[in-house]
Order: structure tokens, then sequence, then C-alpha cells
């Protein structure tokens, strides 16, 4: 509804605010400013918190230890409830804070407005945030153990497999499948390496920094701390209330998996074409088209190729709320938690469908080495034999091998089907020796470098990654 025009009567302003906007100013209030419908999914790291935070005012004598184990039993019975899911959520009480609270005071009496002492929502929040952050960089850590489990697999299967490999997407020169998995094996290794670094470096306490400016209350923040497995109280009050930047660097993390999804998920998609037919995914991660019997689509390879639009678009809008804002807290703060529940979860599906895709997957050897073999792509292998066995400057042997492809190409036939003689026709050296590198096997196998092709590196990587992931 736009606010086109401030003419006319205040019967006809009331009309042009009508239908949804109808609500009284404290409905609206309330509609802008309740978040339990979402940061419910923050009351489990709420209540750890407040048996923290409670078992600490009772060891500083700050509350008795009466009053502490009465909110204790009162927060794991709310715990419980909310597991059953019969807890009384309620908009009335805006937050998950409140909620809790709320329901503790009705469940315990007086004692429960004793746990709020030393202690405002704002620290209260940013510490429930943050474990609830860490505990699903916790969550990415087993996935990406499992999908890299899942593609070292895939590569101990297929050290032998030779496939094409490419450039521009043109063939370039004959690889092997188990050295396309282990490519992606570094890649999420990388990823779940960003996302161990951004734990480290987040794993501090914001609790006890109270609304702003500390307490004048004899709280032991290093106790809080160490009872929430943070390994430390963050050193200054108003950064801890303000600081969201754990957010922002583990979306980041998570924008940046999302992308090594998204190529994996490209690849899957043009494999499984008909024009490709590199590989073959069970009924399990494809679908069948309503009109086109013949079509099974990728569904889900491509769902994951679309995931990094949405946890890119949680960076943005995280990133956008919070530049510019002053310190300390401010009720924009508020904003911060749903694109990050929605780009996790939205990380978390792609990284368990893609795992399970991986698995799946058969890749279709045949096709794969007869594709290995097309267009030229051991054309390098020729030119390189030219320089080691006849000692040709690479310019030259670039220029001859040139000019057998051509030959080769005329007659329709592939490199290591061309004849001998025809060769020799353009360089008499030559030999049958040549045809020892002409295949894409012998091609790939002569690519031994350190992290190269050859099946012999790559099953060097495999034994390796069994190692580090055992
Ligand atoms: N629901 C609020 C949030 O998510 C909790 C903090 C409220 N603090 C305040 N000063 N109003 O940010």
């Amino acid at each position: 509804m736009g606010k086109t025009s401030n003419t006319g009567s205040k019967s006809a302003k009331q009309k042009m605010w009508g239908g949804r906007f109808s609500a009284a100013p404290g409905e609206l209030m309330q509609a802008i400013n309740v978040s339990i419908g979402f940061d419910q999914r923050m009351a489990d790291q709420d209540i750890r918190g407040s048996i923290a935070h409670a078992a600490m005012l009772a060891q500083q004598g700050i509350i008795t230890q009466q009053d502490h184990d009465a909110i204790k039993a009162g927060l794991l019975a709310i715990k419980a409830e909310i597991a059953e899911g019969v807890f009384p959520f309620s908009d009335e009480l805006e937050d998950i804070h409140l909620n809790i609270e709320g329901r503790l005071r009705e469940n315990i009496g007086e004692a429960a407005g004793r746990l709020h002492t030393g202690r405002s929502r704002n620290d209260q929040v940013a510490t429930d945030f943050r474990l609830w952050v860490r505990d699903y960089l916790d969550h990415f850590d087993a996935q990406l153990s499992d999908l890299m489990q899942a593609l070292l697999g895939k590569a101990g299967e297929n050290t032998e497999t030779i496939m094409p490999g490419f450039t521009h997407l043109q063939n370039a020169q004959p690889v092997t499948f188990g050295h396309h998995m282990l490519a992606y094996l570094e890649m999420f290794a990388r990823d779940r390496s960003r996302f161990q670094d951004c734990r480290k470096r987040m794993n501090e306490s914001p609790l006890g920094a109270a609304a702003l400016a500390g307490t004048p209350y004899p709280i032991d923040r290093d106790m809080t701390a160490k009872a929430l497995d943070f390994d430390c109280p963050m050193a200054n009050s108003l950064d801890a209330v303000s600081a969201r930047d754990f957010a922002l660097e583990a979306l980041s993390c998570a924008t940046i998996c999302a992308t090594h999804l998204s190529r994996l998920s490209e690849e899957i998609v043009i494999w499984t074409s008909a024009q490709f037919q590199f590989i073959k995914l069970s009924d399990a991660f494809t679908t069948g088209s309503s009109i086109m019997p013949q079509k099974r689509n990728p569904d889900a390879a491509e769902l994951v190729r679309a995931k990094v639009g949405r946890i890119m678009g949680a960076l943005t809008s995280l990133t956008i709320v919070m530049k510019g804002l002053p310190l300390a807290y401010s009720k924009d703060m508020q904003e911060d938690k749903e694109p990050v529940f929605d780009g996790f979860d939205a990380l978390s599906l792609g990284l368990a469908a893609m795992a399970g895709m991986v698995r799946d997957m058969r890749p279709n050897k045949d096709r794969l080495a007869e594709s290995a073999g097309a267009a030229y792509s051991t054309a390098t292998d020729l030119a390189d034999w030219l320089v080691r066995e006849l000692g040709m400057p690479f310019r030259n042997a670039h220029h001859v091998t040139g000019t057998i492809v051509a030959l080769a190409e005329g007659q329709g036939l592939t490199l290591d089907a061309l004849a001998l003689t025809d060769m020799q026709t353009v360089e008499p050296r030559i030999t049958d020796d040549v045809y020892s590198v002409l295949s894409p096997l012998a091609s790939a196998s002569s690519r031994t470098s350190y992290g190269g092709t050859a099946p012999s590196e790559v099953a060097k990587q495999v034994a390796r990654w069994e190692e580090l992931l055992k």
C-alpha cells in the first residue's frame, strides 16, 4: 500500500490505511516488535545461558542457593516443555527471553525475578545468538566431514577412471575421475577449516556485559564463559553487545562453501545430460517430467546450485543491517537472526543433498573414456614426446603436432589411431614408441608431478586423505 496522498479528510486517510494496517498503534508496535516467531529457535541456548548465569550469581552470593535451585529446576522444566511442544509461546511476551522468563515466573514465582540480576537482554541475546551460531558451525563441521568422506569414497573407486579434463569447457587433457572428485574434496576441506577459524574467533562470551557498560554486581564473567565453553569473556562490554561480525563471518564462510556446492552441482547437471552422459543419478535424486516420459531431471543438483543465492542474500541482508549502526545495541539488530537461520538451513540442506548425490552417482566409464580421447586431447602428449625423444624445441614440436592433428582430423581418426607412416610424412624421425603416450590412459598416467592426475598420484592423495579423515 502506497502513501501517495495526504489530502482529504481524516476518514479518507483512515480508509487508505485500512485493511492490514487498520490495527491500533499498540497492535502495530507489537507486530513490528515481536520476534518470538523466529527467535524461539534459540530456546535451548537461552536456557543454557540462564543456567550458567544463575549458577554464577549463586556462587558470588548475589542470589541464594535456594533461589538458584528453584531457577535451575524451573528452567529445566521449561526445556522439557519446549521439547514436548507444549510450551505456551506468546506474542505478548515479544521474544524468547521474555517468554522463558515469564514462564519461569508462572512456575516458580518471585525467585524468577532474580535471574535477570547483573544481566540485560542485550548481553543475553548476544550470548544466545553466539551459542546458536557456534552450535550450527559444529553441525557444518560434521556435515563437511561427511561430504568429504563421500567424495573420498568416489575418488578411491575411480583413481583409474579416465575422463576428459576441461578448460573453457572444451576438452583439454585427459584426467581421472578420482582426481576430479579430490579437487572438490580439497575445496570442502578449506571450507571446513574456514568455519573452524571462524569458530575460534567467535568463541568469547558476551555474557555479563549487561546493557552496554557492565554491572556493579560482583559477577564472575570467567565462570559463565567457562560454563558455556567459551574460551574467555569478551574484553569490552560495548563491543560484546554490539558485535555481530561473528555472524557475518559465518555467513561469508557459508557463501564460499555454497559457491563450491554450486560448481559441483553445475557439473552434475552437465554430466547427467543426454549430450554428456558422464554419470547416472538414481531416482533418489532426480524427478520425472509430467509430460516428457523420457526425462530424468537433476532437480536436487539444480536446487543445490541455486542455494548460494539465498545464502549470499543472507550475508548481504545482515551486512546492510549492521552498516552504520552506532554503538551499542540498537533494535535493528533483532533483524540479525532470520537471515542467519535461513542461510544456514539452506547450506545444511545443500550439504546433505550433495553428500547424498555424490554417494549416489555412478560414473559411466565407457562414455568417459571415449569422451576423454575425443577432440585430440592427447596432442600435448605428442608435442612433449617430440621434445623429449627428438630434442625438438617445444615451439617446433607444437607446430609439428598441429600438422599431425590436422592430418588425423582429415581422416576422421583420433591421434592414437593415425598410422605411423602418416605421422612420418610430417616428421620422419617419429617411431612407434609414440603410441605409448597417445592414448588417454597413457596421457593421464604420465602426469606424475605432485598433485597431478596420474592414477599413481591420485592413489597417493586418496591414501593421504584416508589418513587425515580417519
Ligand atoms: N529480541 C531482542 C533482539 O533480538 C532482544 C534484545 C532486546 N533488547 C532491548 N534492549 N530491547 O535483539
